[in-house]
């Protein structure tokens, strides 16, 4: 059977790197990125492949259920790989139910258009759930993240995302749908909303603006470069096993206080200033609630299973992130105007 891949959120950070991947990569595959071209869906990051014949972009919400059941129709979908999601945490903080809309109800209503387009043959197709690990919680200083360690979400973002994860187990297991489950670490590169911290700061350091660091910075994150994890999830969509999960991570644990000097430093020579000019930008504001101690993947399974690893060290990914952010000024001036100047303000002012 020819493919016909259904992307959601494929015009967001992660997304739009899935969908380059497999539009360039398998020209036998009928590519649809479905997406809503939310704050954060942004159909700039595509125009690389815009023109390909295997790609189609379709406008869509995935809480609309009577839309979704048409696109599946009108495009003979296959298989689904879904990551379209609200995915900021700190906007999950001020509006959670908006998170319930789109990563839960969404998810289901996507979960029910894939039941019905498959009746009679669900075991000819794969429903993919692209997740985080964020629904883990939150770890101390010693230990990892395996597939096996129970759900413990701690914001309503990663409740949300813990909460899909459930519904698409609950579908296979109730329904023998074929799906798999991926939970990856925090990913950072080009086309970033920067609503997050690395593009923040890069944005930020690039501007002479402060540096928001949350609490003391001591939080820490385990970090990927964002065409590895379009590499992983390539992989675990044609060699994953049906009701497995694989954790996606590159054992690439950093302080934040210290991610955000490494930016400094990069920045101050790439931009011909003094060193140490940039990091009298770093300001220490008030601390994110409930803020997640540290993240820290064991990706051990998909490497001895799937054979994947990332390809990319740390620091040569952050030199292409910069590069790439100083490269493409318009992209940035496209997305800090308007309601990003409003989401800034709120959050960051007086914090
Ligand atoms: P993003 O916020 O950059 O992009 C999300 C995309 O989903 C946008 O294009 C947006 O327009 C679209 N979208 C949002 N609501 C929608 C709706 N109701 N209907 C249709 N489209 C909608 O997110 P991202 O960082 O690219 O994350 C993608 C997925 O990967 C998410 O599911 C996220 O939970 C997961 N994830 C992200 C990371 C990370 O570090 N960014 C790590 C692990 C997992
Ligand atoms: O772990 C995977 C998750 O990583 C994904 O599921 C989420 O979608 C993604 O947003 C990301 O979540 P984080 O909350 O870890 O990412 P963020 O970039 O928002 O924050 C990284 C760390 O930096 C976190 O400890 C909070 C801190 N931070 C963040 C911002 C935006 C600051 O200190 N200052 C800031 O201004």
């Amino acid at each position: 059977m020819k493919k016909s891949i259904l992307i959601t959120g494929g015009a967001g950070f992660i997304g739009s790197h899935v969908v380059k991947l497999f539009v360039s990569k398998y020209p036998e595959y009928t590519i649809v990125n479905l997406d809503a071209l939310t704050y954060a869906g942004n159909l700039e990051n595509l125009k690389e492949i815009e023109g390909a014949s295997n790609y189609f972009f379709e406008k869509v919400n995935i809480q609309d259920a009577a839309a979704l059941d048409q696109v599946f129709s009108k495009h003979g979908i296959t298989d689904v790989i879904h990551l379209a999601a609200e995915s900021h945490v700190d906007r999950s903080i001020s509006d959670p139910l908006a998170f319930v809309k789109t990563n839960v109800f969404g998810t289901v209503n996507l979960l029910n258009s894939a039941k019905k387009a498959w009746a009679g043959e669900l075991g000819n197709h794969l429903f993919y759930h692209v997740s985080t690990d964020e629904v883990y919680g939150s770890l101390e200083d010693g230990g990892f993240f395996l597939e096996s360690t129970p759900y413990d979400p701690q914001s309503p973002y990663s409740a949300s995302k813990a909460s899909s994860d459930h519904f698409v187990r609950a579908y296979a297991n109730t329904y023998q749908m074929n799906t798999v489950i991926s939970n990856c670490s925090n990913n950072y590169g080009p086309n970033h909303f920067p609503e997050k911290l690395i593009p923040l700061c890069i944005h930020n350091i690039k501007n002479n603006k402060p540096l928001p660091v949350y609490g003391k910075g001591e939080n820490i994150r385990d970090w990927l470069f964002v065409i590895d994890h379009a590499r992983a999830i390539d992989t675990v969509f044609h060699q994953g096993k049906s009701g497995e999960t694989y954790n996606i991570g590159g054992f690439n644990e950093w302080k934040n206080i210290d991610i955000v000097r490494l930016l400094c430093q990069k920045m101050d020579e790439k931009l011909g200033r003094e060193k140490g000019t940039s990091e009298k930008l770093i300001t220490f504001v008030k601390d994110r609630a409930g803020h997640d101690h540290r993240y820290a993947i064991d990706a051990t399974k998909i490497k001895e299973e799937l054979g994947w690893e990332p390809s990319l060290q740390f620091e040569e990914g952050i030199e292409m992130t910069i590069d790439w952010y100083l490269n493409n000024q318009e992209w940035l001036d496209h997305v800090t105007s308007g309601a990003y100047q409003d989401y800034y303000t709120e959050l960051y002012e007086n914090r």
